[in-house]
């Protein structure tokens, strides 16, 4: 199955003479010495894939080109150079007005400040996009009361516009775009707008429908907090550029340079760490050992915290089908935490902790072996035997 949605080596200049722009930035040229001659280069030598039901967050500081990427991947924007194509067609091939047809029906957009028609109700503001999609009337107001009762808006059909707090007009913008059965969500700073509380609830709002809907998201915010609950996967812009690509954990854990990992650097780690973002993989595999409590892959950091402190050894992270898929060590957590990489420093720590240990296991698998009671549990046993990651 190909992407949703990809873009490849794609670049957006403004100003100037945009395609010997390109060839000087592929030359090596950078914005400002650019900018010096009046010309803005947007997006630069962007490229990456969206899969379809996931959602892929935009993150960049004021400026970096985020909305003028996602403008071009709905075509509203073309391309310098590089290419966009939606479900492997190429936006560029399309005419006028088949552009149209994909944003009328397979591409819905969010904007930060929703505008709703004044003089139509909730129900008919939620309807418009079906409305220009010729829809007739009935069908498109219960497609829409639907939409809006998954935004928690039941109740508020008949309301107008100015009856309506911020995040409830967000919510009509959201309910609207949900209406008309589009693959593809854009989201330019949604709900950047709204006050923090009310920002929290659409963004789990957001989550709750994304868990039946599964449409393809685009989402765009200069928030890392908001990029990191949200994203199954962050893009990272810095001026024009796309300096990263990957999981919250990814960024947070393993940041490609100085300055994502400056970007980072004040992010709560246990609000966004779970169980399989901090294990030692290299200790997976196989059936769960132990009788002792063990951790799900996505138990939260500060729950996992609690559990690691209530174990005397490491604690295994098992999955839904009973399989071992990693270990977390007290010293791993404190390495995260401390953000030190985690491998480096955990394998520094068991080679230290390996020496005393194994001298003990020796003398509990004696006495195990003599009950008859050889089924240590799997991570205690490898805590004190030695870990394979030592070896490495
Ligand atoms: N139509 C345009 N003509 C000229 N320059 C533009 C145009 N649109 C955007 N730019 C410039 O391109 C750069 C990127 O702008 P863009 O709006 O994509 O940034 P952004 O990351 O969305 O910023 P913000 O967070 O403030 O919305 C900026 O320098 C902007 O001034
Ligand atoms: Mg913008």
């Amino acid at each position: 199955m190909s992407s949703r949605l990809q873009a490849e080596k794609v670049y957006k200049v403004f100003g100037g003479r945009p395609e010997q722009t390109v060839e000087r930035l592929r030359k090596g040229a950078d914005r400002e010495e650019l900018r010096a001659d009046g010309v803005t280069a947007a997006v630069i030598d962007a490229s990456f894939t969206v899969e379809p039901g996931e959602i892929f967050v935009v993150m960049g500081l004021s400026g970096s080109g985020k909305s003028t990427l996602l403008r071009m991947l709905n075509g509203l924007l073309e391309p310098t150079a590089g290419t966009v194509s939606f479900d492997g067609q190429d936006l560029a091939s399309l005419t006028a007005a088949e552009l149209r047809t994909l944003r009328s029906r397979r591409i819905s957009m969010v904007f930060q400040h929703f505008a709703l028609f004044p003089h139509r109700t909730v129900l008919q503001n939620a309807a418009y996009g079906l409305e220009v999609q010729g829809v007739p009337r009935a069908e498109r107001e219960e497609r829409a009361a639907e939409a809006l009762a998954l935004c928690g808006l039941e109740g508020w059909e008949k309301s107008w516009p100015d009856e309506l707090s911020g995040g409830m007009r967000q919510r009509v913008g959201l309910a609207r775009a949900l209406a008309t059965d589009a693959d593809l969500l854009l989201m330019d700073e949604s709900f950047s707008a709204l006050d923090p509380l009310i920002r929290r609830e659409m963004q789990d709002q957001l989550l709750e429908l994304q868990k039946t809907l599964h449409k393809t998201i685009v989402f765009i915010t200069h928030d890392l907090n908001e990029a990191m609950r949200l994203g199954d996967r962050i893009a990272v812009m810095r001026d024009g550029e796309i300096v990263q690509i990957g999981t919250a954990e990814d960024i947070l854990v393993r940041p490609s340079d100085e300055y994502v990992a400056s970007f980072t650097r004040d992010v709560d780690r246990s609000k966004v760490l779970t169980a399989a973002a901090v294990m030692d993989r290299s200790t997976g595999g196989g059936e769960a050992g132990c009788d002792c409590p063990t951790a799900t892959p996505d138990m939260p950091f500060d729950e996992l915290c609690a559990l690691c402190a209530r174990t005397p050894h490491a604690v295994e992270v098992v999955d839904a089908e009973g399989a071992r898929v990693g270990t977390v060590s007290q010293e791993r957590l404190v390495a995260v935490i401390g953000d030190v990489d985690a491998d480096d420093a955990v394998a520094d720590t068991d080679a230290v902790a390996d020496t005393d240990a194994v001298a003990d296991t020796d003398a509990v698998a004696d006495t195990d072996a003599a009950d008859g009671a050889a089924k240590a549990p799997a991570a205690c046993e490898r805590h004190t035997t030695g870990p394979e990651g030592v070896a490495a």
